[in-house]
């Protein structure tokens, strides 16, 4: 059992009015809300350790040197890696970007992504394919929200160099069975493929064990794991596998004009200086839901999810997309008959955050025929009682919408 209340202290910007009202803030998928401690790492980070790391003999280098890498230490601990597999990047974008930029694939490839794809993990593989004449193929979302895995053998072919996949969809809150789709994509191949799982959306849910999934880069960003914004995580089993797609200081051992020399492991992919107070910052976030356990924040989401579900069902006006239960908690839903920015728009009237529109998967649109949807994604911080004042707003919304 998580105490709520407690929890619930430990975010200050909870204890704010919106419009008038109290806050509900269902948009964590988009990010989420950072506890005290967060908070304070960052300021005490300024006001106490600020040097910068990897470059000094000085005490307060040295120390903000092992604070940045303890906390590769506690982010590598959280999804089950070693430290040496974590580069920080500025978020999952960049971190997928640093992939697609330095995986030496073969020339005309295919990389197979899924309908369900946030535009990070489709953009950068797009133009990965319009440098190297590759293609994209894509496994289709069926209509209950889930992967159409019956055709998943007949998108590989001897041309198959890459798989780039979700673990949870952004916009349906789908949890893919990545290991499965993994290992059988490599079977049709016959051989070893490089695979991609973006993690944006599962890390703050669900426990992760990178190495049991089987792929070879892993992604997340720490904002949505109650920590700061431009921070992320690339773990890769080998990060030495990855050419350099971007250069510069910390990253290497000796410069001359002939040549370069550059260190092994993470820091050969963090050039300049990182986002320091961010990283010590995140491992304190991480740390925060260490305390609580991935596992029980889980099953608290997904009893938010089941109610959730259960009250949104009960409205004859809405249609949810993905309307199952294997799901991080997350619901895209639409009122029939109205826009999405519409119903958002009225929520927020009550003090309500969702987000509204594409979510950044305009495919997954283009799937269901639809401009967007109103999606309400929740979080450790939310209750029981911020659902039924949603449920309540949204009647009235549509009340006046229709
Ligand atoms: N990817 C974030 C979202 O789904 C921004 O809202």
């Amino acid at each position: 059992m998580i105490d709520i209340a407690a929890i619930r202290r430990e975010f200050p910007i909870l204890s704010r009015k919106v419009n008038g009202k109290p806050l509900i803030y269902f948009d964590n998928g988009a990010t989420t809300q950072k506890p005290q401690k967060v908070i304070d790492a960052i300021v005490k980070y300024y006001a106490e350790e600020n040097a910068n790391i990897h470059r000094g003999v000085h005490t307060l280098s040295r120390e903000a040197t092992i604070l940045f890498e303890q906390a590769r230490k506690t982010v590598a601990g959280f999804i089950g890696a070693a430290e040496q597999e974590i580069i920080f990047t500025a978020g999952t974008t960049d971190a997928i970007n640093l992939v697609a930029g330095g995986l030496s694939l073969p020339e005309g490839g295919e990389i197979i992504v899924t309908e369900m794809e946030h535009h990070s993990n489709i953009l950068p593989w797009q133009l990965w394919c319009e440098h190297h004449h590759g293609t994209l193929r894509v496994i289709p979302v069926k209509a209950d929200g889930t992967l159409d895995l019956d055709v998943l053998e007949t998108l590989v072919n001897p041309k198959t160099a890459l798989l780039a996949i979700t673990h949870v969809s952004n916009t349906l809150g789908t949890i893919n069975p990545v290991k499965e789709i993994i290992a059988r994509v490599r079977k049709a191949r016959g051989g070893h493929i490089p695979v991609l799982v973006d993690g944006a959306q599962s890390a703050p849910h669900l426990q992760v064990h990178v190495h049991d999934m089987d792929a070879d880069f892993f992604v997340f960003s720490a904002h949505k794991v109650y920590g700061p914004t431009g921070v992320g995580v690339l773990w890769a089993r080998n990060p030495d596998s990855l050419i350099l797609s971007r250069a510069g200081g910390g990253t290497i051992k000796t410069v001359t004009f002939a040549k370069t020399e550059y260190v092994e492991g993470p820091s050969r992919l963090e050039p300049g200086t990182p986002h320091i107070e961010g990283v010590i910052a995140f491992a304190e976030a991480i740390r925060y839901v260490n305390s609580i356990g991935i596992r029980a924040i889980a099953d608290y989401e997904h009893h938010l999810l089941m109610h959730a579900t259960r009250r949104l069902n009960e409205i004859p006006e809405v249609e949810i997309y993905a309307n199952h239960l294997h799901k991080a908690a997350v619901i895209s839903f639409n009122v029939k008959g109205a826009h999405p920015f519409d119903v958002g728009t009225l929520l927020d009237k009550y003090g309500i955050a969702v987000r509204t529109g594409h979510h950044c998967t305009q495919p997954l649109m283009q799937h269901y025929g639809i401009p967007g949807t109103v999606r309400a994604s929740f979080a450790l911080y939310n209750t029981i009682e911020e659902i039924d004042l949603f449920i309540e707003a949204l009647q009235k919304s549509i009340r006046m919408l229709l």
